[in-house]
């Protein structure tokens, strides 16, 4: 752990000292961690930091007006709304590494665009240790990590690096937020990706799959607290059922035409997706799925409730210390049936699913 006084105070001169008379950016998405480094630079810098929020289209509902509102005495945050610019760049992709490396090219280039209207030679963003451990290591291109992987982005994007927070762990940037006056809500949010939405609306996206993924990630939320990470994902509900896998773990099988991302060892994998019916015993579907990973399957998915229309929508809940394994959470049986039957009512949903696999072989997110 850490001793914020004097880590803030190391933090604050380097920054000064650093920047000098120069102007700088904070990229803010309200998770702790870049509200924390915008904090802190904004404590070294006063007005010469310009904190910005980007809209992506790819946010929660309400999620920028809500951090704006938060934020209203610690930061003069403003909102760039940029979502016709994200939506058109990872239209028709399908792939996922894909989709988050257009993601972050959009999400750079927007972010230079601003750097040079306001004469900004940095960008202060909340880049943490195990961001760019987990980039390294292969487990995925996180949205953040750009120098630690040879990115120059003075020559690409035009503006320089700071990141206060690279050596931080989670629980010590907690710590840190705690002490720099950040409002609970910011300090003790659940993660959200920066790409958003996006590594949740697996397959090609639409406005229609984005929305959905917004209302039943709304439903989750009101309904579940206390866990580390807790949200829906949607796709498309057509599939086969295996007629082998079904007899192998003895209840019917459905694969999707969509593939999600595990972890095998140090290293990330796609995987199919399938679900399978019957009853929710905790204990027999770990079983389950322990079988199925050998073929290739990264997230097996348990069948709440099954309907006519195109969509199905996942919740997805784990409880982990670190982000680096999880294990999915064993929520009792009515208030996932409750969460279940609000979802199901939703336009458009055919299934409601419950995720079931832990990371590994899972990842927490599904790109
Ligand atoms: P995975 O899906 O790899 O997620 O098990 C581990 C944790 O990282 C979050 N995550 C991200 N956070 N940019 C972020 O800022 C990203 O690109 C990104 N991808 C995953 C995820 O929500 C979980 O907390």
């Amino acid at each position: 752990m850490i001793d914020p006084e004097s880590f803030s105070e190391e933090k604050v001169k380097e920054i000064r000292e650093e920047v000098r008379g120069s102007k700088v950016i904070a990229a803010v998405s309200g998770g702790v961690d870049s509200t924390t480094a915008a904090v802190l630079a904004y404590r070294a810098l006063g007005d010469r930091l310009i904190p910005v929020m980007l809209d992506t289209g790819f946010l929660r509902r309400g999620e920028a007006e809500r951090v704006k509102y938060l934020l209203k005495d610690l930061l003069p945050l403003q909102v760039v709304k940029a979502e016709d610019h994200f939506v058109s760049r990872v239209r028709g992709l399908r792939d996922a590494e894909e989709k988050r490396k257009s993601f972050r090219e959009e999400f750079y280039s927007q972010i230079s665009t601003l750097a040079s209207a306001h004469s900004a030679e940095y960008l202060v963003q909340g880049t943490i240790a195990a961001d760019w451990v987990e980039t390294q290591g292969g487990i995925k291109t996180q949205h953040n990590v750009l120098s630690q992987i040879g990115i120059d982005t003075k020559r690409i994007y035009g503006f320089k690096l700071l990141e206060p927070l690279a050596d931080l762990y989670k629980d010590e940037v907690r710590q840190l937020a705690t002490y720099l006056g950040l409002p609970k809500e910011i300090t003790n949010r659940q993660p959200f990706p920066g790409p958003g939405l996006l590594v949740r609306v697996p397959g090609e996206i639409s406005r229609e799959k984005v929305e959905l993924c917004r209302s039943a990630t709304e439903i989750v939320e009101r309904e579940l607290e206390g866990l580390s990470q807790y949200f829906a994902v949607v796709f498309e509900a057509e599939g086969t059922v295996e007629k082998s896998l079904s007899k192998e773990v003895g209840r019917e099988v459905k694969v999707y035409g969509i593939r999600a991302t595990g972890v095998k060892g140090d290293v990330r994998q796609y995987g199919k997706v399938v679900s399978v019916n019957g009853s929710l015993d905790y204990t027999e579907l770990r079983r389950i799925v322990s079988k199925l990973s050998s073929h290739d399957i990264t997230h097996v998915l348990y069948r709440l409730r099954q309907g006519e229309g195109k969509y199905a929508v996942v919740i997805r809940a784990v409880v982990t210390e670190d982000f680096m394994t999880a294990d999915f959470a064993e929520i009792v049986e009515s208030k996932l049936y409750k969460i279940a039957e609000d979802v199901s009512r939703l336009n458009g949903v055919a299934e409601v699913l419950y995720d079931v696999t832990s990371k590994p072989p899972a990842t927490i997110e599904f790109e």
